[in-house]
Order: C-alpha cells, then sequence, then structure tokens
C-alpha cells in the first residue's frame, strides 16, 4: 500500500462584507471540499482550512452604508457566513477569521521579516486624496473609468468587467465613492514588493514546471500579467481598519488586505493544528506537502504572483502545487452581485427549501464554470432535481430498498451462480472509484459526478434489463442474485457519493446499514460490500420533485429583486450641493386655469398657469396621467425661473413638480391645503 500523502487544502477566505451565494459555492467551497473529502476517504493526510476576510475597504464601505463599525459588520457575516457553510456540509476542519489576535500577530510577524531582510522597497508617492472626507482613497473608495476596457465603473484596485488590476491613480475621471467629490493628489509613504524582481523564477516555476498540470484559465492570467512585466506593488494602506504596519513611521498605516488575508491560510492551520494536537509546520514548511488553494478567477494573480513572492522572499515556506481557479456562474444571464441584490444566497434557499441541501450540491456541481462562466437558471436546477436525482438515482435506490424489503423482508438474500451480465455489471462497478478518483484528481468534478451517476444509470439499466418483478414467481432463484448484485450497487453509491452529496450518502448508508468502516478502496476491492443476510431498513425518498410553481416563485423574486434595485438607483442621493444654490431656486404655487392636449403628441399637455404675477404657458409630460378637464383649478408646484425651452413649438416656461404613486403613475406634488396663488415655497 502506497505511502498516505499530505495535503494542506485552503479555499478563498470569503469577505465578511455580506452572505455567500451559489456562486461562491459553485467557484471554491464545493469544488474544494469534494477534493478534501476524496482525499480523506482514500485515506490521505488531507486539512482543509478557511476563514473569514475581515480586512479591506469593501467592509469599512458597508460599514458606513449600515452605520455601524466594521467589527460589528464582519461579527454579523462571520457567524452568518460559517453558518451557511456548516449547513451546506463545506467540512472544513478548522474556519477561522483574520480579525483574531493569532493572525494578526502572524502577519504582522510576517512582514516584520520581509521588512528586516530588506525585500521591501519604501517610496513616497502621490496618492488619490478626498479633501472632504479627509482621508486617502485606497482601493475601493475609488471609482473611475477602466484604463483597459473603458468599463466607467471601475475600482482603483480592479476593473470588475476586464479584471485587470489596477491602483487608484491609474483610473480615467476618478471620483471619491465616500463623497462623490473628485479627489486630489497627495504624497504619502508606503512599502512595496518588488515583483519585478521575482519575475525570472515565476516564470519558470509557472510557466514551464507547471505548463502541464495548471489549468488553462489559470496559466493564461499568468502569462499575461508576467508578458506585461511585473512592477512593485504597494503592500501597506492609509486606512484604520487592517492589521497596523508593524514599523516606526507607519502610523496610521495598515497591511493592504491582500497581504494579510493570504497569510491568514498560515494562521488557521496553527489554529487548526493546535486544536488538533498537530504540528502546523509540517504543512507549510514539508516539501513532501501538497499545498492547493482553491479560488476563483479573480483571486488569481494574487495566488499565483503574489502570495508566492511573499512566500518565497520569507523563504522556509512551500509554495502551491496547484491553484485550480474556476470562472464565474452568472445567475439567470445576469452577473451575480452582492449590491445588486442579484444573487440566490444560501441562507434564504435553506429557508425556501429545507433539507435539500444536496440538490443544490449536485446542480452547482454539474453545472460549475471550470473552463468557462457558466449560467446557473432556474428551470435547470428543476430539471436536474427532476431527471436526474428523481429519475436516476433516487430512483435505483428507492427501488433496490423497496424491492429487497419486499422479497425478503428487508434481508440481504444467498445469490446464486452469477451470469454474464451480473459479472460484467460488478466489475464496472468495481471501477468506477478509479475512474471518478482520477478525475478528482485533476480537478474535473464536473465529469466526476457524471461518472457517479453513470454508476447509478448502470444499476437502473441492470434492474430494467433483469426485471426482477417480472420473474419473481417464476424463477425466485434467480431473482435472488439480481438483488444481491443491486444491492452491492446501492452500496458502492452509498459509499461514493459520500464526497458529493454528504447528505444523500449519509441517508443511503442509513437504508443500508452500511458501516462506516468500509470505504472508498472498498468498492474497487471488496468481493462483497454487502453480505447474504444482511438486514436493511426501510426505504425512504432521497429526492422530490420539485413543481413548476416552485421554481416561479423564485424566478419571479429574482425578478422583484431587479425592480427594487432599478428603483432604488433613482434613490440614491446626488452629490451636495450648496445653501446658496438652492436659494437660486424659485417655486412656487401655481393654479392651472387651462389646459389641453398638445396634438400629435401622446405625453404632452399645454398647460396656463396662474402664478399671482403673471399668466404663463408650461408643457408638461403629464397625458397618460391627467385628462385636461380634471386638472384645472388645481395647485401645483411650480418651478418658476427655469430658462424658457421650446417644445414642439410652443414656448414652456417652467416646470411642474411631480412624483410616482407606487403603481409607478405620476401625482402632483400640492399643498394640503388651498394657499395664495403665488405663495412661494420655501
Ligand atoms: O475575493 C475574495 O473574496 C477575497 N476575500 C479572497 C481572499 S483569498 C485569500 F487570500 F485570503
Ligand atoms: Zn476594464
Amino acid at each position: 500500500m502506497s505511502k498516505p500523502k499530505r495535503y494542506l487544502i485552503t479555499a478563498a477566505l470569503p469577505y465578511t462584507n455580506g452572505p455567500v451565494h451559489i456562486g461562491h459555492l459553485a467557484g471554491v467551497y464545493i469544488p474544494a471540499d469534494i477534493f478534501s473529502r476524496y482525499q480523506k476517504a482514500v485515506g490521505n493526510d488531507a486539512v482543509y482550512i478557511c476563514g473569514s476576510d475581515e480586512h479591506g475597504v469593501p467592509i469599512t464601505i458597508r460599514a458606513k452604508k449600515e452605520g455601524k463599525s466594521p467589527q460589528e459588520i464582519v461579527d454579523k457575516y462571520h457567524h452568518l457566513i460559517k453558518k451557511s457553510f456548516e449547513e451546506f456540509g463545506i467540512d472544513f476542519d478548522h474556519y477561522s477569521r483574520t480579525s483574531s489576535p493569532l493572525h494578526h500577530k502572524t502577519a504582522s510577524d510576517f512582514f516584520k521579516k520581509l521588512y528586516d531582510k530588506g525585500e521591501f522597497i519604501e517610496k513616497e508617492t502621490e496618492q488619490l486624496y478626498d479633501e472632504k472626507a479627509r482621508q486617502f482613497l485606497a482601493d475601493r473608495f475609488v471609482k473611475g473609468t477602466c484604463p483597459k476596457c473603458g468599463y466607467d465603473e471601475a475600482y482603483g484596485d480592479q476593473c470588475e468587467k476586464c479584471g485587470t488590476s489596477l491602483s487608484p491613480t491609474e483610473l480615467i475621471n476618478p471620483v471619491s465613492t465616500l463623497t462623490g467629490t473628485k479627489p486630489v493628489l497627495r504624497k504619502t509613504k508606503h512599502w512595496y514588493l518588488p515583483l519585478d524582481k521575482h519575475q525570472e523564477w515565476l516564470k519558470k516555476w509557472i510557466l514551464e514546471e507547471h505548463k502541464h498540470d495548471w489549468k488553462p484559465n489559470v496559466l493564461g492570467q499568468v502569462k499575461s500579467w508576467l508578458d506585461e512585466g511585473l512592477r512593485p506593488r504597494a503592500v501597506t494602506r492609509d486606512l484604520d481598519w487592517g492589521v497596523p504596519v508593524p514599523v516606526k513611521g507607519a502610523e496610521g498605516k495598515v497591511l493592504y488586505v491582500w497581504f494579510d488575508a493570504p497569510i491568514g491560510y498560515i494562521s488557521t492551520t496553527k489554529e487548526w493544528a493546535e486544536k488538533a494536537g498537530k504540528d502546523w509546520k509540517k504543512y507549510w514548511f514539508d516539501r513532501q506537502t501538497h499545498l492547493i488553494h482553491f479560488i476563483g478567477k479573480d483571486n488569481i494573480v494574487f495566488h499565483t504572483i503574489i502570495f508566492p513572492a511573499m512566500l518565497k522572499a520569507h523563504g522556509d515556506f512551500i509554495l502551491p502545487e496547484n491553484v485550480p481557479a474556476n470562472e464565474f456562474l452568472n445567475l439567470e444571464g445576469d452577473k451575480i452581485s452582492t449590491s445588486r441584490n442579484w444573487a440566490v444566497w444560501l441562507h434564504e434557499y435553506l429557508q425556501e427549501f429545507p433539507g435539500k441541501q444536496d440538490v443544490l450540491r449536485y446542480v452547482l456541481t454539474a453545472n460549475a464554470p471550470e473552463t468557462k462562466d457558466n449560467d446557473f437558471t432556474w428551470k435547470d436546477f428543476q430539471a436536474r432535481n427532476n431527471n436526474e436525482l428523481v429519475g436516476n438515482l433516487g430512483n435505483f435506490i428507492n427501488r433496490v430498498a423497496v424491492l429487497t424489503n419486499k422479497y425478503y423482508n428487508g434481508i440481504i438474500p444467498q445469490p446464486g451462480k452469477f451470469n454474464e451480465n451480473d459479472l460484467q455489471t460488478l466489475d464496472k462497478m468495481r471501477r468506477y472509484p478509479e475512474v471518478i478518483g482520477n478525475l478528482i484528481e485533476r480537478f474535473r468534478f464536473r465529469e466526476a459526478l457524471t461518472e457517479l451517476m453513470n454508476l447509478s444509470r448502470l444499476g437502473n439499466k441492470y434492474l430494467a434489463d433483469e426485471q426482477p418483478w417480472k420473474i419473481v414467481k417464476t424463477d425466485p432463484e434467480r431473482v435472488q442474485t439480481v438483488m444481491f448484485v443491486a444491492n452491492q450497487m446501492a452500496t458502492a453509491l452509498g459509499i461514493l457519493t459520500e464526497v458529493f452529496l454528504p447528505f444523500t450518502s449519509r441517508k443511503i448508508k442509513q437504508i443500508f446499514n452500511i458501516v462506516p468502516s468500509l470505504g472508498w478502496k472498498d468498492v474497487a476491492t471488496k468481493q462483497n460490500l454487502i453480505l447474504p443476510g444482511q438486514q436493511i431498513n426501510k426505504p425512504r425518498l432521497l429526492f422530490e420533485k420539485i413543481t413548476d410553481e416552485t421554481v416561479q416563485q423564485q424566478i419571479d423574486k429574482l425578478k422583484k429583486s431587479k425592480q427594487q434595485n432599478e428603483q432604488n438607483q433613482t434613490k440614491s442621493i446626488k452629490p451636495d450641493i450648496d445653501f446658496d444654490d438652492f436659494q437660486k431656486l424659485d417655486l412656487r404655487i401655481a393654479t392651472i386655469i387651462d389646459a389641453e392636449k398638445v396634438p400629435k403628441t401622446k405625453k404632452l399637455l399645454k398647460l396656463q398657469l396662474d402664478t399671482g404675477i403673471d399668466r404663463r404657458t408650461v408643457i408638461s409630460g403629464i397625458a397618460q396621467y391627467f385628462s385636461p378637464q380634471d386638472i384645472i383649478g388645481k395647485q401645483v408646484v411650480l418651478v418658476a425661473n427655469l430658462k424658457p425651452k421650446k417644445i414642439k413649438g410652443i414656448e414652456s416656461r417652467g416646470m411642474i413638480l411631480m412624483t410616482e404613486n407606487e403603481k409607478g403613475e405620476l401625482i402632483f406634488i400640492r399643498p394640503e391645503i388651498q394657499v395664495l396663488k403665488g405663495s412661494k415655497v420655501i
């Protein structure tokens, strides 16, 4: 038997600025979970770690928005995220957080070591500064146009459209996200990691040594970075939330979140080791350890270039063996977005689909964005559940359990002589652990899951070919053999499903009384997985059909969130104006004394207004909501000093203030009681 291998499996530390959604699960946490469960199932020493990424600008922005402190925000989301992962069976050996004292110390010591070794350059540069907020604008505190692709909502650290990593000063027309003002340049000192010094070895290590085993999407991104030439990168920020920079002259500065977050993998390992009575150093210093980082595509540069450069600069540490990054999962054809509430949130899914964690795990694995962006749709979710889980896996397990109970009171029968079909079927079954395992080892989880379902399909085909229900009266001996074989396959499925669908596996194991000592390798090597005379339990349904109505509710919920989002956008407050600006407006109460439709238009009414000072014409786009005769005599609020404008050849002098009712129809803003004509609005 080969010696167990040692794996350290990391999943990107999620930012604690919101709950987790299906994109997180599909891109990172499920694939890493399958990988970790598999490595453990085949007897390797695998540790799966993660934790909350609690620093960085997005968290402080969220805190400002919610009127809370950053600590309150991270506390709230840390617990919510941790709970969601647990509920979905994401089986971390340890889940930590970067606000922990141990992490602060680990990150701080790491920085200090690089500082003492002279691995940084110290530079004074001009950075964007918000004079109104009296603050430097790091990363997401600034938005502007991407110099690469022209997207005008790019952030100071990254353009989400083209994925380019940016620095705030590269943005065209930068605007502060704090105050909406135009920032100025101001001098400040920071420490930079000279990535250019690391360019050569990184190139050799990734593009030569790993050119065959890293995913093409990862190699592609790395290559484009290296082709452009690496440049020194600032690893400190002028912020008040994060790990303080542990050197003199750095007061008020913290480590860049992308400097401290990956060190979170190290501090989490330390915490885990302490708890488990293990030596953390083996997992980070011993070259025999396989370090695998599971991430999404927006994290590639940090895990393949920046963090490895930090590890190398520090010395002693191993480097990742692989960084199997996934692309993105979209939702109903649109990019998942926390701020636009365009997402399926895990905690909400669980409330709406209690007990159906494995359905989501299944759909997200079957449709994982492994090589390209993919789309999650509720219709596909329903189809996969109804056709694949209910129709294939659930159906097979149920048939075996029902027939075994019906024919033999749940006692596994003694088989007779195996025929060719029995032997071939059992032989095929025994090959699945290797086939599935090889795919998992190569990070091809979708195909691995397809193979698992093929095993179930093989079981269904076997029963359909043998038709035990047809011959049970005429050839009971043959049926004993058929049911014996079918029970072997059901047991195999109980074991192999564990890495993909842990809740389902538990149920199958309960039905067939599968003992915990029976494992992955036994499916390939053991003569019999379940023995004649063994008692199984009554069947219970593994999956149930999902109705059209249920998925329609989800689609409607998304539609509603889209509408709400559109409304919210119009709700955002415009930049501040001075009181003087306000005073320039002449708002007064006027009475509509006449109204008629503007010919050849649908929307326009020509109104005659009495302002108390003059009589004037105003053209107003309200014809769809009011007929002329209904509004004559009404008092309205008029912007009386708007520059005259010709509309359809008629000079309009002013504008009437309106708002919308809940149906989106225009209504007048009017004084509560009749007031004197020409009264000023003050
Ligand atoms: O993209 C993100 O959500 C980051 N919080 C991932 C950090 S991964 C690691 F380096 F900590
Ligand atoms: Zn861009």
